[in-house]
């Protein structure tokens, strides 16, 4: 976020992954209480959620008019065809999706997904209209090993080569900070966000955080001046935890 007293380019940016998780009734609720919880914050956050593929039509309805923005967790690299099983950036932006998240660690680590499909994922995404939101980050090995720059620097130059236009965002999640309740400290992920802001060399995309994000932890990260927002798994499944988040983004 920008320094206090310097206005930021844009508002933060909060995002809900939720994976694998919830059923219908659960998404119908859940959109509820976040468009109402969200009212007072949308002038200074912007928020959007990213739903497992069969819960978008009921986020879509959910959220319409709130300003909340919707995405896929997921896209195939072409636009239709013989994929069984695969769904594509036309039919996310069908279903109301604005954004696409492309390379969540979790699809590189399950599906073997390497860095050039990754670019080709975003670039599909930009194609069907959607924001690709490319994630990136490091093993525990590797940040051990002293390659954490190294690693990044190949992921992250390897999907912009496949982005002809501007209109992106990045997350940068380390892998040993998912799910594992070890967040990065404020330090290591503003060094991580400085240095991708450098690979991205003065283009917009916006750098969020990911990776054991909670209320408690959130305003630290928030004050880095390279951290322009969230992309939050676990402490997105309970709307309130996710509103609360958004709150101290707002300051
Ligand atoms: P987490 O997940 O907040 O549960 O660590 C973040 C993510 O993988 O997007």
């Amino acid at each position: 976020m920008a320094p206090a007293g310097q206005p930021a380019a844009r508002p933060p940016f909060v995002a809900a992954n939720w994976k694998m998780n919830l059923l219908r009734g659960q998404a119908e609720a859940y959109c509820g209480v976040l468009r109402q919880g969200a009212l007072g914050a949308l002038h200074a956050v912007e928020a959007i959620v990213f739903p497992p593929f069969p819960l978008l039509p009921i986020v879509a309805a959910g959220l319409a008019g709130s300003g909340i923005l919707v995405g896929g967790q997921d896209l195939h690299p072409e636009d239709s065809g013989a994929h069984t099983g695969d769904v594509s950036g036309p039919q996310l932006a069908d279903a109301g999706c604005s954004w696409a998240l492309c390379g969540h660690s979790e699809r590189r680590r399950d599906h073997g997904e390497s860095d050039d499909l990754v670019g080709r994922k975003a670039a599909a995404a930009l194609r069907a209209g959607l924001t690709p939101m490319i994630c990136v980050g490091e093993t525990r090995e590797e940040r051990r090993a002293g390659r954490a720059f190294e690693v990044l620097e190949r992921q992250l130059t390897a999907a912009l080569a496949h982005l002809a236009a501007d209109r992106f965002a990045v997350a940068y999640e380390p892998v040993w900070a998912i799910g594992t309740g070890e967040t990065a400290t404020a330090e290591t992920a503003q060094e991580a966000h400085r240095f991708l802001r450098g690979v991205l060399a003065g283009t917009a995309g916006r750098i969020l955080y990911g990776g054991s994000v909670t209320p408690e932890n959130a305003a630290g990260l928030i004050a880095q001046p390279d951290v322009d927002g969230f992309l939050v798994g676990g402490a997105s499944l309970d709307p309130r935890r996710f509103l609360s988040i958004m709150a101290v983004c707002v300051g």
